[in-house]
């Protein structure tokens, strides 16, 4: 199936989830909103279904709530019951670890624990009492684009490319199926920028893992994404191909593209 047929900006009156799932829908995203505590609206109502193993790029200007979006399908906020179902249930009744087991994320800048490369990997199976032998780990580092060389390094041992992929191959360690993105290569240099997006490439070939990843990079988006979503002001106003991102209608979209590009 191809991207434009799965990937579907929903009508705003059809908040209702259906049996999407069983055509290859990893989350529907149904009417999503957020509102700051100050009462700023800052989701204002977003529909989107998110296919099986494909990369879904979200850009759009800054503060327009990408991050925000992003950050619901981990609970990293609660979203409100009924808006997001990760393969037909609603992430509000799943429990939470489990959720974030499946559902890994990936950040700006990465953060590793004190200890070694391997203690890192090792931290999440060990949560659920799997010890992984030193070659399961090797083969975590192997799948992120490093050798075993550094297994035993410490983070302060690491460039900030090479943290990052630890931080992959530690999120990879709990077998996720979902890997959300939030501008992971944005402190990169472009080596190791590109070898981050080969992994992901990678990932979604050889494991159909489906990926969300916001990026400050159209370029980037065009080359690893299948399906663009853009974000403006808190509402998903297009959703493209990444070669038809000059194509797009809204103005704010135009605008931005056209700045960034
Ligand atoms: N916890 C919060 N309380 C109040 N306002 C918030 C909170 N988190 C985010 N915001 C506001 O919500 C809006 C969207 O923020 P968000 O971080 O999602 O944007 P973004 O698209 O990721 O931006 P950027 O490209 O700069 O990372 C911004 O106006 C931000 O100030
Ligand atoms: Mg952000």
């Amino acid at each position: 199936m191809s991207a434009e047929h799965l990937l579907l900006t929903v009508d705003d009156s059809d908040h209702q989830h259906s049996n999407h799932h069983d055509r290859g829908v990893k989350f529907e995203i149904r009417g999503l909103r957020k509102v700051s505590e100050a009462g700023v609206p800052i989701l204002n109502g977003i529909s989107v279904d998110i296919p099986k193993g494909m990369i879904v790029g979200i850009i759009g200007p800054s503060g327009s709530g990408k991050s925000t979006m992003l950050r619901a399908l981990n609970r990293l906020w609660e979203p409100q019951s009924n808006t997001v179902f990760l393969d037909g249930h609603d992430i509000v009744d799943l429990d939470v670890l489990g959720l974030r087991r499946k559902v890994g994320m990936l950040f700006q800048l990465p953060v590793l624990f004190q200890g070694t490369v391997a203690d890192n990997i090792r931290y999440g199976p060990r949560l659920r009492g799997k010890k992984l032998s030193d070659e399961e780990v090797s083969k975590l580092l192997t799948l992120a684009d490093l050798d075993s060389s550094f297994l035993s390094k410490t983070g302060g041992e690491l460039s900030v490319g090479q943290a990052q992929r630890v931080a992959l191959a530690r999120t990879l360690a709990n077998e996720p199926e979902v890997l959300l993105l939030d501008e992971p290569t944005s402190a990169l240099d472009p080596i190791s920028t590109q070898n981050i997006e080969d992994v992901i490439v990678k990932l979604k070939k050889k494991k159909g893992m489906t990926v969300v990843m916001v990026s400050h990079s159209i370029k980037q988006i065009q080359r690893v994404a299948d399906v663009v979503c853009l974000l403006v002001n808190g509402e998903i106003v297009e959703v493209l191909k990444p070669g038809e991102l000059s194509e797009a209608k809204h103005p704010m979209a135009q605008r931005f593209l056209q700045l960034s590009s």
